[in-house]
């Protein structure tokens, strides 16, 4: 992913100048003429570099660099200061800025070298805050040891690079969105939102206007200010449509467009709006089966399940449990205030036996549950529920 640079500075020309020529170079650029404004930006982590002129209308332009020390994506600051305020430089350098020019520039040749070092910082600390961001999401995320489950993980990886579309199927429970989550966390998306859409929880009348957005009083019921869709809001990051089976077909051929054309218009609109979104799509209900009955479209369905992840159900994975229950122990530990560390061998043969229809999330509450039942320092039979214990010999 390249960077994107924001051009602060109040004098519409000056600013201009160096936004239109990195512009033709093929760089993206935000422009703001207000310290306001580029707060803003920079707050909704949309720049990775920031060109800066100090001397702003409303402020001071070096209170951004104290500003961003609060932020978890600190941009690069490249300062510009006026002839004879040689000072304002040094100030900015201290504060972290990587490079200062002065007033005023007649050859952006040396502003756009500067640049392009700020470009190489921005990769490498990319680089580096994905490679933390990895150890942490998997640490949250157990693989196991199932055969089948780490090659899902390695593809998800692998999807996550290349910002592939994704299809996740499995029943209910067996950890779709924790897996949408994690190619969030492990790839080059990580800074840019996750925006997850529910299709079953948002009337069909109304899926529309929530993706796409819709112009001022587009339809009737509209709000008479413009609204961006949900699809605009996740521009360079992740687009998590969750339950994508209850989506109506009139709007699958919609999406299957804006997939396709990486472009959009809102409701009542007529400017197409570009956008860069990977597509996570989720489903437990059996797509193929929905293609059969023409409730869902074939061509949608191969265009989301460019890799295709369908998660095992936890009765085909009963080797994971132990590793399972020891991070559901640890968490539900720190959230209930507790110190139940164990279980019992009995009790958890009887959960290796049992067939987990809800899966993992069933699991969790299983867990919950016994810690809550339990005065002991580990988890017994006796404070597993008895659907979980009437089959079990042991
Ligand atoms: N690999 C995993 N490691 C740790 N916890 C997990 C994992 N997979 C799922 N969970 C836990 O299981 C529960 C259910 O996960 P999730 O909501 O992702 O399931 P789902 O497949 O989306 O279910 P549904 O189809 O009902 O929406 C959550 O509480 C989640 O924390
Ligand atoms: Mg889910």
């Amino acid at each position: 992913m390249s960077a994107t640079i924001l051009v602060v500075d109040d004098v519409d020309t000056a600013r201009e100048a160096i936004a239109d020529s990195l512009r033709k170079d093929g760089k993206e650029v935000l422009e703001a003429g207000t310290l306001k404004k580029a707060k803003q930006y920079l707050e909704q982590s949309k720049a990775d570099i920031c060109v800066l002129d100090i001397k702003l209308p409303d402020g001071n332009g070096l209170s951004l660099l104290d500003d961003v020390n609060k932020m978890a994506w600190k941009p690069k600051f490249i300062v510009i200061t006026a002839y004879g305020e040689i000072d304002n430089a040094v100030e900015a350098m201290k504060k972290g800025a990587i490079d200062f020019f002065t007033k005023p520039i007649d050859d952006l040749k040396a502003l756009k070298m500067s640049i392009e070092r700020a470009e190489e910082l921005v990769e490498m600390q990319r680089e580096l805050n994905h490679l933390r961001n990895a150890q942490t999401a998997t640490s949250k995320f157990i693989v196991g040891k199932n055969p089948r489950m780490k090659s899902l993980v390695d593809l998800a990886q692998r999807a996550a690079e290349a910002s592939a579309s994704v299809l996740i199927t499995g029943e209910s429970g067996t950890g779709k969105e924790v897996m949408a989550t994690f190619i969030h966390q492990v790839g080059p998306r990580q800074q840019k939102p996750f925006i997850a859409v529910n299709c079953a929880a948002i009337a069909n009348t109304l899926l529309e206007s929530e993706l796409f957005g819709h112009e001022a009083n587009a339809f009737t019921g509209a709000s008479n200010k413009r609204k961006n869709g949900l699809m605009e809001v996740a521009d360079g990051g992740i687009l998590f449509l969750d339950e994508i089976s209850s989506m109506p077909l009139d709007m699958q051929a919609k999406l299957l467009r804006a997939i396709e054309e990486h472009a959009f218009r809102r409701v009542g609109g007529t400017t197409l709006i570009r956008v860069d979104v990977q597509i996570i799509a989720a489903s437990n209900q059996n797509l193929k089966e929905l293609i059969r009955q023409g409730d869902f479209r074939e061509d949608l369905y191969y265009r989301l399940k460019v890799v295709d992840l369908d998660i095992p159900p936890l009765r085909k994975r009963r080797e994971d449990l132990p590793e399972l229950v020891g991070l559901l122990l640890r968490q539900s530990n720190m959230a209930m205030g507790t110190n139940i560390q164990d279980i019992t061998p009995r009790a958890m043969e009887a959960l290796k036996a049992y067939d987990w229809p809800g899966n993992i999330r069933e699991l969790r509450n299983t867990i919950e549950r016994a810690i809550i039942f339990c005065d002991d320092p580990a988890i017994d039979v006796n404070h597993l529920p008895m659907e979980i214990t009437e089959n079990y010999a042991g």
